[in-house]
């Protein structure tokens, strides 16, 4: 135990908020609710409180991290946002929406951020929760999902806990975030043309380029629960635990009535439930590849592979 240090849960109240602030401020980490998944937040402007998010994590250095920031106005001091970002930006944010932008020179964040790329990743969540934080803040937050690299991603403060425990100051309860995938991650690029690097919660019609590394975060494996997976099962074999859809029932369900958005959010508290079932392996049933079905089936055949 020696060494271990502790982390703690607070309520996401005005106390809890104006603490975690002041975490955030003197350069720590503290793992925060979104609409889509938990995010492991740091000030974007400083170059040891980024680095503590990758050692936190052990996420990989070239894998650039998403920028939240309170909203467009922000968005512009680090970010070439051209006309069809900013419309983007109108129609969806605050909201599950991540734009790829050409980054500014004088955007004044640690490099790190965006693994020194070119280019910067900006979200403007819609969590009341996150609104409060970036409001109150005069420096945007970098934030991953909270989650160690690879593993399963956390939509409870007790999934942050299981795996980042005793490695950040504080967890910011919110309860459960409410989307419960990731956002959809686009890239603008500088003809105006906009391409889809991660499904998620909003569908905007752009399909991706497929299995494009472009966002490099998108390895194809991810999301893992430590044991095998098989996708499109309609039935359990003896040693599996079965995840339903719809009529395959299972020992647990995304959705008994085949509703996408509520298998959305409850498909990461699905797979940690199964990662901790007495059966060493997982089968998850059909999911219909269409709307936020999409991003399910994404994650899915990552946590498969
Ligand atoms: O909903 C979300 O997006 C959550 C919450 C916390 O906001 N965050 C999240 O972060 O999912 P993370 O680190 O798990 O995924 C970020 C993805 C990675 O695939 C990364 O490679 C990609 O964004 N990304 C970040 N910056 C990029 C850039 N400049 N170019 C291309 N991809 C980028
Ligand atoms: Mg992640």
């Amino acid at each position: 135990m020696s060494g271990k240090n502790v982390t703690e849960v607070r309520l996401a109240d005005l106390a809890g908020i104006a603490e975690a602030a002041r975490i955030l401020e003197s350069g720590g980490l503290v793992a925060v609710p979104t609409e889509t998944v938990y995010g492991l937040a740091a000030r974007a402007d400083s170059a040891d409180a980024v680095a503590k998010i990758y050692a936190a994590k052990g996420r990989p250095d070239f894998n650039p991290l998403i920028v939240h920031v309170a909203g467009l106005a922000q968005a512009e001091r680090y970010a070439q946002v051209l006309p069809e970002a900013r419309a983007l930006a109108q129609a969806n944010w605050p909201g599950p929406l991540t734009m790829v932008l050409p980054r500014r020179a004088d955007a004044g964040l640690a490099t790190a951020v965006s693994a020194g790329l070119p280019t910067i990743a900006l979200r403007a969540p819609a969590h009341p929760v996150m609104q409060a934080l970036l409001e109150r803040l005069d420096f945007p937050l970098a934030a991953p999902s909270a989650n160690r690299s690879g593993f399963i991603s956390p939509t409870t403060p007790a999934h942050v806990l299981a795996s980042l425990d005793g490695r950040i100051a504080m967890v910011l309860d919110g309860g459960a975030c409410p989307a419960g995938v990731e956002s959809t991650i686009v890239a603008v690029r500088a003809d105006g043309s906009v391409e889809e690097l991660r499904p998620g919660p909003l569908q905007l019609g752009t399909r991706g380029g497929g299995e494009s590394i472009e966002a490099p975060g998108q390895l194809a494996s991810h999301y893992a629960p430590g044991k095998p997976v098989r996708l499109n099962a309609a039935a359990a074999a003896a040693d599996e635990f079965l995840i339903g859809f719809g009529a395959v029932e299972g020992d647990i369900t995304l959705s008994a009535s085949g509703n996408l958005d509520e298998a959305a959010s409850r498909l990461y508290a699905a797979l940690h439930e199964a990662a901790t079932a007495p059966q060493p392996r997982i089968a998850v049933a059909p999911v219909p590849d269409e709307g936020v079905g999409r991003a399910i089936n994404d994650r899915l055949r990552r946590a498969a592979a």
